[in-house]
């Protein structure tokens, strides 16, 4: 076993998290990481209404007695889902912690606090990570270059990101990005973290609800094969290469817009990709971290291996580096 204030703060046995993925954060998924010990997240927004978010937490629940959570993320949309809602859906769930992520939380933090609810936000960058302790979170996760999804627009790689960041954050904080097996927690822990997040290498499980073309195409997948779209937007997303994310890329740097992109990254092209199993269909996310990731295990193998491989680097070579 690994203990760390993270497994104390938010109640879990492993400092090992499940961050919201859209599309993939389902009951499936989420109970089964919480049945494994770590702390996995639901994807509020893959529900296409609150009330489906409270179905979906009832399904979960029914699928573990342990903690899981839920993901609210935040991004500047022309019409914004109803992020209020959302939220009352969670604070009145009884479920214990939320991951918030994409804008500041602050407005939200009053209705999670009167409800009991902590809040681990996650963020991609030194200064948001402190605007948020001094906003009161409980913890943050703090996600690396390295990271599929949204790595914002420094381009700081986790190596540096996270001691950087643990000279400034006192509370809990989760090193994202990058991280798939034991030699990547316990690097986490020695840079200062207290625990990963993990999106890539879950996605690869055998519980992700996606169709099984999208998990062998990451064992099969290089640290190489990423795509960095809408860098000249400002608005940089790390997905898989494929023929929609590499046309995009090339329509982009060739001085197009968003509108000449609209219809090859359409949410709905990209759940079909998880649906049919055609992984160039759509824009899906996956990080560098792929090239490490080379089976598909179940939830509860993949978290036992890290935490045995974490403790044996630990307590093995690491110990026995000491003179
Ligand atoms: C398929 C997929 C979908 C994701 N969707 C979201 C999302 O909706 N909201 C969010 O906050 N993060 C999302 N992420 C980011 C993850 O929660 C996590 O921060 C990231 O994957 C960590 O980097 P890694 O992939 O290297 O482990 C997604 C990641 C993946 C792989």
């Amino acid at each position: 076993m690994l203990r760390t204030r993270f497994c104390e703060v938010f109640g879990v046995a492993h400092p090992i998290v499940q961050g919201g993925m859209q599309w993939v954060g389902r009951a499936e998924l989420v109970a089964a990481v919480a049945n494994a010990g770590a702390l996995g997240f639901l994807t509020a927004l893959t529900q296409p209404t609150p009330e489906d978010l409270a179905k979906e937490i009832v399904r979960c629940r029914e699928l573990t007695d342990k903690p899981f959570g839920v993901n609210l993320t935040i991004l500047p949309s022309i019409n914004p889902p109803p992020y209020a809602e959302y939220r009352d859906v969670i604070t009145g769930s009884g479920v214990p912690v939320v991951e918030t992520a994409g804008f500041n939380p602050a407005e939200h933090l009053p209705a999670f606090r009167a409800a009991g609810v902590k809040v681990l936000h996650k963020c991609t960058s030194v200064r948001h990570a402190v605007k948020a302790q001094a906003l009161g979170v409980d913890g943050v996760s703090i996600d690396g270059f390295e990271c599929a999804g949204h790595p914002g627009e420094d381009d700081v790689p986790g190596l540096v990101l996270i001691p950087a960041a643990a000279e400034q954050v006192t509370i809990p904080m989760i090193a994202s990005g990058g991280f798939a097996d034991g030699r990547g927690l316990v690097a986490a822990l020695a840079l200062g973290a207290d625990g990963v997040n993990m999106g890539t290498r879950f996605l690869a499980t055998a519980e992700a609800p996606v169709h099984d073309n999208v998990k062998q195409r990451l064992v099969e997948a290089s640290e190489r094969d990423t795509e960095l779209i809408f860098r000249s937007l400002r608005n940089t997303a790390r997905v898989a290469s494929n023929a929609a994310s590499r046309e995009v890329v090339g329509i982009l740097a060739g001085g197009g817009g968003f509108d000449d992109v609209r219809d090859l990254v359409a949410g709905s092209r990209g759940r079909k990709v998880y649906e049919t199993g055609d992984v160039d269909l759509g824009i899906w996310s996956a990080g560098v971290v792929q090239g490490l990731v080379h089976d598909v295990p179940t939830v509860a193998e993949l978290v036992s291996r890290i935490v045995a491989e974490a403790h044996e680097i630990i307590a093995g070579r690491l110990a026995g580096v000491l003179a």
